[in-house]
């Protein structure tokens, strides 16, 4: 049996926990919009043709914010073709995924849609086919009350009221390669700052994010990041991160992800400040990570120009939702600079949901981690320091082998522990100390393990992976609790 230990203190604040950081994201990409949130021939598709089935796994992620229309669509994506009767839209090739989009949802079925689910919407603009004024005309449709000729064809389309949309991407990715009309640093940095100024003149009420390196892959990165804020540190209020893992062999590296993002937003933390330095500006840019998720199918060989392909539809193991949860420790442990998170993506490409065209719907495994985070993962984020064995890998050195995150509730006096055990062979007997919180009670404890890393949910068997309960510790303010290898822990105390 290993041993470690987590001391957590009321006065250690990260920060309040901005509940966007529990973001999501759907692209038009394969079966995301068509046969994934909207299917009107469903037997549970309500009158505007979306999914109840999915809205209602939607709602109890308790999801905040939905980044759309892209990603990578958005750079080739005009968003007047989803505007006005659905009937006469235009079929459009889709450059991104080479893929035929029937724009049959737009932005305002897309705000419907968020409405219904609880959640804000998070709107990127074009700007790679785009241009400035597009996206100036673009918030005006969406923000602006009535007067002014797109406003009033919002109205006219049906949507009296603004959709009054908050937040917006100044694109995607404009970084890289792959990227519809892709820019340098300097060039995106100046269009997106145009944008930006014409935006905040249209509505100055909204939040802007920049478009930050696409991984720290790039070999422009964080140079890219640099010189984009550079451009726009006035401007922005966000600047964008991405990041997926997969299992490239070695299972020790991939449970270390949540190491290598926590290096990953120090770079891009440390980036920004060198500008705040250099612009002797008094704000402090905050940190979107609006993609973020373990991918593997990056490729797949399919019929080109087809519409809503079955693409990129990874089905998650325990492993999967083992480093998922790692990874939600370091947003969270994060959430003083990352104030905003996407997890990319919501249903069917890459994501936590999944459905059969015409048929059901299941959570994968990585739906439950999220889930726990989301609903628990709230009020005051609260340090941990723990300490634990190391374990080591080829890719990030020596790693702690316990990863640990903490709220505290202060309305109901609540603390929740999330912990990811990485040990592969033992157990690992911890000791929880809380001990400036008075006497208090564990209430739950949630495992999610199993014998079988590679398991995963299906159709037939749908709570393969799901979180058991554990054993209920008694103890007044220190408790120790056994964390069983390779396993991921939510521990709820109350009063
Ligand atoms: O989420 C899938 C894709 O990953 C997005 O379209 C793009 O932004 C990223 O490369």
């Amino acid at each position: 049996m290993k041993r470690a230990k987590c001391i957590i203190d009321k006065d250690y604040v990260i920060a309040e926990v901005d509940p966007k950081l529990y973001g999501s994201f759907i692209e038009h990409l394969g079966r995301a919009i068509y046969s994934g949130i909207y299917e009107p021939s469903h037997p549970t598709a309500d009158e505007q043709g979306f999914r109840q089935d999915v809205l209602q796994l939607v709602r109890e992620l308790a999801v905040p914010i939905v980044r759309y229309p892209g990603g990578n669509f958005v750079s080739g994506y005009s968003w007047t073709d989803g505007i006005g009767p659905v009937a006469g839209r235009s079929r459009r090739l889709d450059y991104a995924w080479q893929s035929i989009e029937p724009n049959q949802v737009g932005i305002d079925e897309f705000a419907d849609w968020c409405r219904k689910a609880g959640a804000a919407v998070m709107a990127a603009v074009n700007l790679g086919t785009g241009t400035p004024q597009d996206a100036g005309y673009m918030l005006e449709y969406c923000n602006h009350p009535a007067g002014t000729y797109w406003s009033d064809l919002r109205i006219k389309n049906g949507h009296s009221e603004p959709h009054n949309i908050k937040v917006w991407c100044l694109g995607n990715e404009m970084d890289g390669p792959w990227q519809t009309c892709a820019l340098s640093a300097a060039d995106y940095g100046k269009k997106a700052r145009e944008t930006a100024k014409i935006m905040k003149w249209v509505d100055p009420s909204i939040e802007l994010v920049v478009c930050g390196s696409s991984g720290p892959h790039m070999a422009t990165y964080p140079e890219w990041d640099r010189v984009v804020l550079e451009h726009t540190y006035e401007q922005a209020d966000y600047i964008s991160m991405h990041r997926y893992y997969e299992n490239e062999g070695s299972i020790e590296n991939f449970l270390a992800s949540f190491a290598d993002m926590n290096e990953f937003i120090k770079t891009v933390a440390a980036t920004a400040d060198y500008v705040k330095a250099k612009a002797r500006s008094p704000k402090t840019m905050k940190i979107s990570f609006d993609e973020w998720n373990v991918w593997y199918i990056k490729k797949q060989t399919r019929i080109p120009w087809t519409e809503a392909p079955a693409i990129l539809e990874d089905r998650y193991s325990l492993l999967d939702a083992l480093v998922f949860g790692g990874m939600l420790c370091t947003l969270l442990n994060h959430c003083d600079r990352v104030r905003m998170a996407c997890l990319a993506q919501l249903v069917n490409v890459i994501a936590p949901i999944f459905t059969e065209k015409g048929g059901r719907v299941l959570k994968q495994a990585t739906y439950y981690p999220f889930q726990q985070v989301s609903l628990y993962g709230r009020g005051t984020a609260l340090k941990t320091l723990t300490e634990a064995e190391k374990f080591t890998t080829t890719l990030y050195g020596d790693v702690p082998s316990v990863q640990t995150a903490a709220t505290y509730n202060g309305e109901d006096g609540s603390i929740t522990v999330f912990a990811l055990n990485c040990d592969m062979k033992e157990d690992t007997e911890l000791v929880l100390d809380l001990r400036s919180f008075g006497s208090v009670t564990m209430r739950e404890h949630r495992i999610m393990d199993g014998p079988d890393l590679f398991a995963q949910n299906t159709f037939a068997a749908q709570d393969t992976v799901a979180p058991r309960n554990g054993s209920i510790v008694a103890g007044r303010n220190k408790v120790t609790t056994i964390l069983p290898k390779l396993s991921w822990n939510m521990f709820r105390f109350g009063r």
